[in-house]
């Protein structure tokens, strides 16, 4: 097993030093924990091993897998940048300490409104089709903005096919066949574009699909600098490193992975002269994935056809085991180390029978009032949560050396609530 699980001297698990069940009984569940240091850990691990191999490395953290300000600061901290792909996630980066010249808005089926949000804000925009390049161009004046394009390699990865953002099925990006022309369509407009950008897909533990669009990448950015004459200032082939979620699979070996792409990388700059341009990622999930635990207390047993556990997460809380069927590593927080003894489904409390977040799990004996820790619960976990069926969306903790502090306040029915009008003709 390739993540850890650490007991404390009270038999409970410990999250980052602080005791999982003492957690419990101070904040309640539902609860999002986040270890500080894991995400820091993770932050230097990318950065040195890249940086060491090809020193104009940047990391664009692509801010969707947890967009919590607290997480953001601790990376604004650490020197990265911002993958943003929304008005909403540039607002969020630009209020957590983010300089503009540090985000790129990669958005896709972009309105003019949203294309005005990122020029106003002064970001890097990276265009993914040629009616936003157009409407872009009527925007604004085109030599204020810095753009690029997210180009489809036609290659694609990762863990489940709604996560395959390369390819011929996808709507994402450029055709690279088409890359100069729109290159020089851009220039034809008046910009002068200063990047090139891809990311094929995510949750990818091989690295040789990411080793492939490395290569088609640069072969096109190539084109496009022979053909339409860009000088690049940046090349940036977008996230997707994957974390081990299954028991049996393995961390990427970071170390060998970015001398193999930044070795790539170099040769293809001296074979096109494309001379030194910074070399970007956006990871989101590697950052993330690993640094939060979701604590979840169990209130029925029930032996129907099926033997479940029932507990008071559900879909709403973390998406998803429901919507990709990903396996999360799930033990329990009062008694970490104990055997399996059972095969058993853990099920959710929203009102669907797609709500579990295992079915047929090997797992210990499980009693009513156990709290069960969901791992690697970190990277579109609460970001894709929801107040579906009317449940607030639940708290997030940062531990830092042991102790805790809320970084995101439990919602209440208020909340839920929030936006709501009743026509005054319905309250008669
Ligand atoms: N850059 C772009 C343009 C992206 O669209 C994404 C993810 C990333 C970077 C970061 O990918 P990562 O390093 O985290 O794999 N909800 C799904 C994942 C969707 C990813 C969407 N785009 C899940 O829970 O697995």
């Amino acid at each position: 097993m390739d993540f850890d699980i650490k007991t404390n001297e009270k038999g409970n698990l410990s999250i980052g030093g602080a005791d999982a069940i003492e957690l419990t009984e101070k904040y309640n569940t539902p609860l999002y924990v986040i270890d500080e240091t894991k995400i820091r850990d993770n932050y230097r691990r990318v950065y040195e091993s890249f940086s060491s191999h090809y020193n104009d490395f940047k990391i664009f953290y692509a801010c969707k897998a947890n967009t919590n300000l607290a997480v953001m600061r601790i990376l604004e901290q650490e020197g990265s940048g911002i993958d943003a792909v929304s008005p909403g996630e540039i607002y969020t980066a630009l209020l957590a300490g983010f300089e503009a010249e540090r985000i790129i808005y990669t958005g896709n089926n972009v309105t003019n409104e949203e294309l005005k949000f990122a020029v106003d804000s002064g970001v890097i925009i990276n265009l993914d089709s040629i009616s936003a390049l157009k409407r872009l161009s009527k925007l604004t004046d085109p030599k204020k903005v810095k753009i690029s394009f997210r180009i489809n390699p036609k290659v694609g990865a990762g863990h489940h096919e709604h996560c395959i953002t390369g390819g011929d099925l996808s709507k994402f990006g450029v055709m690279e066949e088409e890359a100069a022309d729109v290159y020089s369509m851009a220039k034809d407009l008046g910009f002068t574009p200063v990047g090139i950008h891809t990311h094929i897909g995510s949750g990818i533990l091989d690295p040789e699909p990411f080793m492939l669009a490395v290569e088609t990448l640069m072969d096109v950015t190539g084109r496009v600098h022979e053909e339409a004459g860009v000088k690049f200032e940046f090349i940036d082939f977008g996230g997707g490193l994957g974390i081990p979620y299954e028991t049996e699979e393995s961390k990427l070996d970071i170390e060998k992975f970015s001398k193999e792409i930044t070795g790539l990388f170099k040769d293809k700059l001296n074979e096109y002269n494309l001379g030194k341009p910074t070399m970007c990622i956006e990871p989101g999930r590697y950052i993330v994935g690993d640094a939060s635990v979701l604590l979840t207390k169990v209130n029925t047993i029930k032996q129907s056809y099926r033997k479940f556990a029932g507990v008071d997460a559900g879909f709403n809380t973390l998406l998803r085991p429901s919507m990709y069927g990903s396996y999360h590593h799930i033990v329990v927080a009062n008694k970490p180390e104990a055997e399996n003894t059972q095969k058993i489904d853990i099920a959710g409390n929203v009102c669907e029978s797609g709500d579990l977040f295992a079915r047929d799990r090997p797992m210990p004996e499980i009693n009513e009032g156990d709290t069960l820790a969901i791992l690697n619960a970190g990277a579109y976990a609460f970001s894709m949560s929801s107040q579906y069926n009317s449940r607030p969306k639940t708290m997030e903790i940062l531990i830092k050396d042991g102790e805790s502090e809320i970084i995101r306040e439990r919602e209440i029915f208020a909340d839920v609530l929030a936006k709501q009008n009743v026509p005054i003709r319905l309250l008669k």
